[in-house]
């Protein structure tokens, strides 16, 4: 049995010149999830689900577990000295932690601290999900907006944790994707799924169908498809939707799939936010061997970014299902 804080450990000599903070950020991230799991446990109990009465920047109603997620990853990743600054859905603009607390750390991290997190109160599978990028203002300045408008290319780390059946922590530095589930009895992490392989093929597709009569003509196309029936393609597909992007990313990742959040009506530039949502998962997807893509066809992690809450279409998952995809796109629009 390995437990995250060894496999990170282990891991850190395989970096040259590694300094151990990328380490030191990670257990601020372990110990902010391991909070917010006990807390989410126990969310039917004591008076912590609903709406707060509060909306963030983007007009979107928070939860009061939203604020509670927000507040102790905020708490943790500013105390270990090794993070200059954090955007967060949950903050209009983005937190400085370079101003006397953390002068010379040289990482940012960009986080949506509860996925899914109207789906608490129906006790399904939330998430928290992240990205982690190196400063780009030299050391001296003050942080800067540009420090968090990088490409996910750049990306030094992302992952997700979800907060599931059990709760797991699903992480890439760019060197593959590892899964670790939480044993709530012992307090740790424990390596459950190494080097995780999108498979290249799935049998799922994940999307939003009420939506459909506003989505564009490609991807209609290609949701009829799905459900075409054909033996040789192992057709009709399976529809799962859970509406947690991390749950839905999570189970095609170990099944195979693909999950769909387009361009509609009500969302014309999509729904999910490129920065802290799209990039971490597509970076995911490709550390795993799979793909991700925006409405254009163009690599999530190309795109560059021009606002912390910026949303992007998404599609990503298995390699073969995403170039099927694309066929309908060249051809659909
Ligand atoms: P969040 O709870 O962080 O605002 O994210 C919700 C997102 C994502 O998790 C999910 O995949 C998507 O919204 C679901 O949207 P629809 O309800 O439009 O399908
Ligand atoms: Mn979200
Ligand atoms: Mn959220």
């Amino acid at each position: 049995m390995k437990t995250l804080g060894e496999f990170i450990i282990d891991r850190q000599g395989e970096y040259p010149g590694a300094t151990g903070e990328l380490s030191a950020l990670f257990a601020a991230l372990r110990l902010a999830s391991q909070v917010v799991h006990r807390e989410i446990n126990k969310a039917g109990l004591a008076d912590i689900t609903g709406a707060a009465d509060l909306e963030n920047v983007q007009g979107e109603q928070q939860q009061k577990l939203d604020i509670y997620a927000n507040d102790k990853f905020k708490v943790a990743l500013a105390a270990r000295g090794v993070v200059c600054g954090l955007a967060s859905e949950e903050e209009e603009r983005f937190i400085r932690f370079d101003e006397g607390l953390n002068p010379d750390a040289k990482y940012v991290v960009l986080i949506d601290p509860l996925d899914g997190s109207t789906n608490i109160d129906v006790n399904v599978s939330v998430g928290t999900v992240f990205s982690v990028y190196k400063r780009v203002t030299p050391f001296g300045q003050p942080i800067s907006e540009r420090d968090f408008l990088q490409r996910g290319r750049d990306q030094v780390a992302a992952g997700y944790v979800i907060y599931g059946s059990s709760t797991m922590m699903v992480y890439s530095t760019g060197n593959g994707v590892n899964g670790f589930t939480y044993d709530p009895s012992l307090g740790v992490f424990c390596l459950s799924h190494k080097n995780m392989r999108l498979p290249k093929s799935g049998n799922i597709y994940s999307v939003n169908e009420g939506n459909y009569v506003h989505f564009p003509n490609g991807v209609k196309k290609y949701i009829k498809y799905c459900q075409v029936e054909d033996e040789a393609t192992n057709r009709p597909y399976t529809s799962r939707y859970i509406g947690s992007l991390i749950a839905d990313f999570h189970r095609n990742l170990l099944k195979g799939g693909i999950y769909l959040y387009p361009t509609s009506s009500r969302y014309p530039d999509g729904k999910l936010r490129l920065l802290y949502e799209c990039n971490p998962i597509a970076f995911l997807a490709e550390q795993a061997g799979g793909k991700a893509i925006g409405d254009r066809q163009q690599r999530i992690l190309d795109i560059e970014p021009r606002a912390i809450h910026e949303r992007s279409p998404l599609f990503v998952g298995s390699v073969d299902m995403i170039v099927k995809l694309e066929e309908f796109l060249e051809g659909g629009q």
